[in-house]
């Protein structure tokens, strides 16, 4: 089925893969192991990352599927299955899963702190959130710019947000960094953090 609008975000986000995004995936995405769920897979651009030795069983899920993450999942030809799944109210059981993944997602959830603790719920104790998120600025006066911009940049991005401090919200919701990096000029964050 035609998805144009899948294709264009794959289109815009070539450049970004090209730096220093794909090398950041490949590297905290063969990390993954165990029962993986990922939420907020868009049109499953980390299907191609994973080290499926390693996995179990893997579920990726978002808010929205659409059509060009059902057929990435057929493409990759392993047992992958798709879920429909609202990361702020996952439809899971506590502490089901080694592995939570979540890449550019926590810009655009409603509600990053509660989602945050949603995947922490469904995390087992010892289980790991792999993340990659662009973030606001440090630098004062981009932050400010940031601030100004983001109205505006929300309605054209489909309720993408620039200015959330998303690693002060993982550590919000009682994550603690096992690892983090900044990167993109201290514009992306990436990295594993556990429960508590
Ligand atoms: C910018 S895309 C990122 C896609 C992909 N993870 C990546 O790394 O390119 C953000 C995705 O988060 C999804 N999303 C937004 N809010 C969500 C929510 N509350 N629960 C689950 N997925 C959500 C959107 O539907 C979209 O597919």
């Amino acid at each position: 089925m035609l998805d144009i609008g899948s294709a264009a975000y794959d289109a815009c986000m070539t450049p970004l893969e090209l730096g220093a995004l794909a090398s950041v995936r490949a590297r905290l995405l063969s990390e993954a192991a165990g029962r993986v769920l990922e939420v907020g897979a868009g049109t499953g651009v980390n299907l191609s990352y994973y080290d499926f030795s390693k996995i179990e069983e893997l579920i990726v899920s978002d808010l929205r599927v659409r059509p060009r993450l059902t057929d990435a999942v057929a493409a990759a030809s392993r047992r992958v299955a798709v879920v429909q799944a609202d990361a702020e109210s996952l439809p899971f059981a506590e502490g089901v899963f080694d592995t939570v993944v979540a890449t550019l997602v926590f810009c655009s959830v409603r509600d990053p702190l509660r989602g945050l603790a949603e995947l922490g719920r469904v995390l087992r104790p010892e289980g790991r959130l792999i993340f990659v998120e662009h973030v606001v600025s440090r630098h004062p006066v981009v932050h400010r710019l940031m601030n100004l911009v983001n109205p505006g940049w929300r309605l054209l991005a489909g309720g993408c947000n620039i200015n959330r401090d998303t690693a002060r919200l993982i550590e919000g919701a009682g994550f603690r960094f096992l690892r983090f990096a900044r990167f993109g000029h201290g514009l992306g964050i990436a990295g594993v953090a556990r429960k508590g």
